[in-house]
């Protein structure tokens, strides 16, 4: 996994992704542009099985990635807290991409999690020079759908970023994690970058960690990959606004995260073959890690726990200077522990935390080692110990991501070209003429596509029957695929049958969205901002 060649995002500069990952934000979906998140970025294969009961964009591989949604999963399998949040810039129309996300923030919702959705017009603002009534006219429309597809406000929280004192002041705090020097690692930006544009990257930070506020939970951010950027930056900084790094230790001397499985090895088959009281020392582990015999089975140990924990495998030369450290220890006893690592502690947080441990322990200057504490337990006092001291405890975010809808009339999908996509405020009879014009993966002729079968894998129309108006029903879906595929479905048909019920959920959809604004009205959310303001100068608005 390398982490060198950043994705750019939305809200990032105008410059074309400089990766060899065909990632352009707002069109790619072909299975090798996915497969390289895979492999460039250390973004997970998403398995639906894991989920006890995955959302159908889910079963049918719409949300093909995350970052270690397996917290979330466990969370709402014990039904212990947890959230969701997503964030919209309110630049144009919310269209049926939105309406994805919208979606996946509903399921969450109706899971038990906590679920926010924001307006991010601070960042509609800086990065893309929207005024403020635009802004404005937009957040209601995203809202309003928002509500009419389902989202309990009552449940969940909607917010705007320019009226959110408290997410502000944690964007701040936030911000004195982070440099400049980062930004332009991972955006590209440089001298020339507005500084509110900045200042909107931590606040979308803020954004990802705020569900965390009130009590520190898992938390999913579902969002396209374009965004993993901030997600990746947001994990980082979240752990490095901790109080304390738990690790695993064996000696009083540091070991990394490369060295620690070999050191882990060599311990468990010196205490199998040790008697019970016998004492294991340092030096008697680095002669082991160095007997040729051991060589091979350290490295697959190594190598296993790399696995675990998503770490790079270890090399040889982890291995010696594994051995170096054990040498230079000496006879010091080798004994498993946990330690705790002073990162941000006040001394009086550290006081208490020493305090805190049970059994025995023993105290150095910028750390503390238990012997009796498991890591999980540790981990749990560690956040105890620091939420009673002033800190968040945050858990690093998760994330999953979905593939983007490929544009109507192939490409991608800009809202700039309006035939590309549907709005959710598309008259229904557009609506249904854009897909009745839409490409399609059918062949030339229909005597072809009955011998041949269509290509629904390459097809814009299939995509809204599998992202949309299928909706939950597989059996449907699989359907059309299968008799497109066995030549069975001819395109003229399928279209029309598509553009009757695309028709029809944009009706109903309108119709939910004018109950929705009777709602808006009690809600407590400022769509009316009295801002004064440069007056948009709107940039080339891709989806
Ligand atoms: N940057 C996102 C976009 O361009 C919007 C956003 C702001 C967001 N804050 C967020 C998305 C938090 C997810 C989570 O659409
Ligand atoms: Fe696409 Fe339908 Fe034609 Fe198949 S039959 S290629 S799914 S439009």
């Amino acid at each position: 996994m390398t982490e060198d060649t950043p994705l750019t995002t939305d809200g990032g500069t105008d410059a074309e992704p400089s990766t060899d990952v065909a990632l352009d934000p707002w069109g790619s979906s072909t299975i090798s542009d996915y497969r390289k998140l895979f492999e460039q970025f250390g973004i997970e294969e998403f398995d639906e099985s894991e989920v006890p009961t995955p959302h159908y964009l889910m079963r049918r591989g719409v949300i093909f990635g995350h970052r270690e949604y397996g917290r979330v999963v466990e969370a709402m399998v014990n039904d212990d807290p947890f959230a969701a949040l997503s964030g919209f810039m309110p630049t144009g129309d919310p269209h049926i991409g939105h309406k994805l996300v919208f979606d996946e923030l509903i399921w969450h919702q109706e899971q038990g999690g906590d679920t926010y959705g924001l307006i991010a017009d601070l960042e509609a603002h800086s990065a893309r020079g929207m005024s403020w009534d635009e802004i404005d006219k937009h957040a209601r429309d995203y809202i309003l759908s928002l509500l009419a597809l389902g989202f309990d406000a009552e449940n969940g929280e909607l917010y705007r970023q320019s009226d959110n004192r408290v997410l502000q002041d944690l964007a701040f705090e936030l911000g004195s994690k982070t440099n400049f020097s980062e930004f332009e690692a991972i955006y590209g930006f440089g001298g020339e970058t507005n500084v509110s544009h900045m200042q909107s990257v931590v606040t979308q930070m803020a954004d990802i960690l705020y569900p965390q506020l009130e009590q520190p939970k898992p938390t999913v951010i579902p969002v396209g990959p374009d965004q993993d950027p901030h997600v990746r930056f947001s994990r980082d900084v979240a752990t490095r606004m901790r109080f304390f790094k738990v690790t695993e230790a064996f000696a009083s001397f540091a070991a990394d995260a490369e060295e620690l499985p070999f050191i882990r090895a060599a311990y468990s088959a010196l205490a199998e073959a040790a008697d019970d009281d016998e004492q294991i020392r340092c030096e008697d582990a680095a002669e082991w890690l160095t007997a040729e015999e051991n060589v091979d089975t350290a490295t697959a140990a190594a190598e296993s726990a790399a696995d675990i924990v998503d770490a790079a495998a270890p090399d040889d030369a982890a291995r010696k200077s594994a051995v170096g450290k054990l040498r230079a220890a000496g006879k010091e006893p080798l004994r498993p522990r946990v330690r705790f690592l002073d990162r941000n502690a006040s001394e009086a947080a550290f006081d208490a935390l020493v305090q805190a441990i049970p059994g025995e322990k023993r105290r150095y200057e910028e750390h503390i080692d238990s012997f009796e504490l498991s890591a999980a337990a540790a981990e749990d006092l560690a956040r105890e110990v620091e939420l009673d001291h002033d800190g968040y405890g945050f858990y690093q975010p998760s994330s999953i991501y979905h593939r983007f809808m490929t544009g109507l009339t192939g490409g991608k999908m800009s809202s700039s070209v309006p035939a590309s996509h549907i709005s959710l405020l598309d008259d229904p009879e557009d609506g249904y003429d854009k897909v009745k014009s839409a490409a399609t993966g059918g062949r030339a002729t229909a005597e072809k596509q009955r011998e041949l079968g269509g290509k629904p894998d390459e097809c814009p129309v299939y995509e809204l029957y599998a992202y949309l108006l299928a909706q939950d029903d597989d059996a449907f879906a699989t359907e059309v695929y299968e008799e497109c595929a066995g030549g069975e479905r001819l395109c003229g048909g399928c279209k029309e049958q598509a553009a009757e019920l695309m028709r029809a959920f944009l009706e109903d959809h309108q119709e939910k969205r004018e109950e929705a604004a009777e709602l808006l009205e009690d809600l407590d959310i400022d769509l009316d901002t009295d801002r004064r303001g440069l007056g948009g100068e709107e940039d080339e608005d891709a989806v």
